[in-house]
């Protein structure tokens, strides 16, 4: 036989050299919940091993992020008072902007970025404001201007908005260079679809809508083509990095849109595919650690340089071990 594919399987060492897919620590980044309080160290139900920290015990998840060797987080936050604008999104005192002044003086070697959405502020939990049952995009991305803008002023190194709002991308590039702010990426959630897999953030943010869905700003996931469009549309409105999330089920759009983009592209493995990972694990259905490596592999394989996931701590380990990498 001439060809044998078995050949440069017949040894680890030699399976390693002929890897297609090489991923590194670096390109890892982990989602945190902080919420309002004190001492608060609290496990998210549907999210197993996922936590919402007070700003005075965030530092402590800090220290095992930055120890395992994952250097960036994104910081999402869950408010005091919600109301229908979602002042504290943009408040000087809010909940985002006192982690990011805390944790930069803790850990000012780690990368912060920050999602930069409404729908965790706002009391009715759609993405901006409401003129009836429509989501009113332009007064929204004034919203969102101001949000990102206070992220930044607090020290954000990087803001990612993910309302799907229309133009918020160059909207919010205008008033960072405005401020002065022109060495901040914006990595933008330019393809987020409608998705069931957001269902356990939903809960950990208590950010469900009162009434209706996302639908009329989230993407149809029957759609690829519309991928493309979101994508070049945020690349042109000033993107640095472009996002498709979720993860798992938009592998084969990861592939489109980073052939389609000459930007960096960022996956983001979303709470419901954590949740089922770690139900199933729990159950003893599945093996979590060669199940996360093999979800992790498929999505840099796809054509993703970021990988955005709640198993951030344990992929690094696994790649400090060579399980993976
Ligand atoms: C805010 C936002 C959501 C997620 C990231 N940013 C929720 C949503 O759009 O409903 C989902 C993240 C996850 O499920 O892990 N808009």
């Amino acid at each position: 036989m001439l060809v044998r594919p078995r050949r440069t399987r017949s040894s680890e060492i030699l399976r390693k050299m002929v890897r297609e897919t090489r991923m590194d620590k670096s390109s890892l980044m982990y989602p945190i919940f902080v919420q309002e309080g004190d001492k608060i160290e609290e496990e998210i139900a549907s999210m197993k091993g996922q936590y919402r920290y007070s700003v005075d015990r965030l530092k402590y998840e800090l220290e095992r992020v930055s120890n395992a060797g994952v250097s960036s987080v994104m910081l999402f936050g869950i408010p005091k008072n919600k109301d229908l604008v979602g002042s504290e999104a943009y408040a000087e005192d809010g909940i985002i902007q006192k982690a990011l002044m805390e944790a930069k003086k803790e850990f000012p070697n780690l990368y912060y970025a920050t999602d930069v959405c409404l729908c965790e502020y706002t009391s009715h939990g759609h993405c901006g404001i409401l003129k009836g049952e429509y989501l009113d995009n332009d007064q929204t991305l004034e919203l969102l201007a101001k949000t990102a803008l206070s992220h930044v002023q607090a020290g954000a190194d990087m803001v990612a908005p993910s309302d799907m709002m229309d133009k918020r991308v160059q909207r919010i590039r205008e008033e960072l260079e405005k401020n002065g702010y022109v060495q901040t990426p914006i990595m933008s959630y330019a393809v987020k679809y409608a998705s069931s897999f957001y269902g356990p953030f939903r809960e950990a943010a208590g950010s469900t809508p009162s009434f209706g869905d996302r639908k009329s700003y989230q993407m149809d996931y029957h759609n690829k083509k519309e991928a493309i469009k979101e994508a070049l549309l945020d690349a042109n409105e000033g993107a640095d990095i472009i996002m498709v999330k979720p993860a798992l089920s938009y592998l084969d759009i990861i592939k489109e849109v980073s052939e389609s983009v000459n930007l960096p592209i960022a996956a983001y493995s979303v709470s419901g595919e954590y949740a089922m990972v770690k139900a199933a694990s729990s159950m003893g259905y599945i093996d979590e650690a060669s199940i996360v490596c093999e979800m992790a592999a498929s999505t840099y394989r796809a054509g993703t340089d970021i990988y955005i996931t709640y198993f951030a701590k344990e992929l690094a380990k696994y790649m400090d071990e060579g399980r993976i990498g």
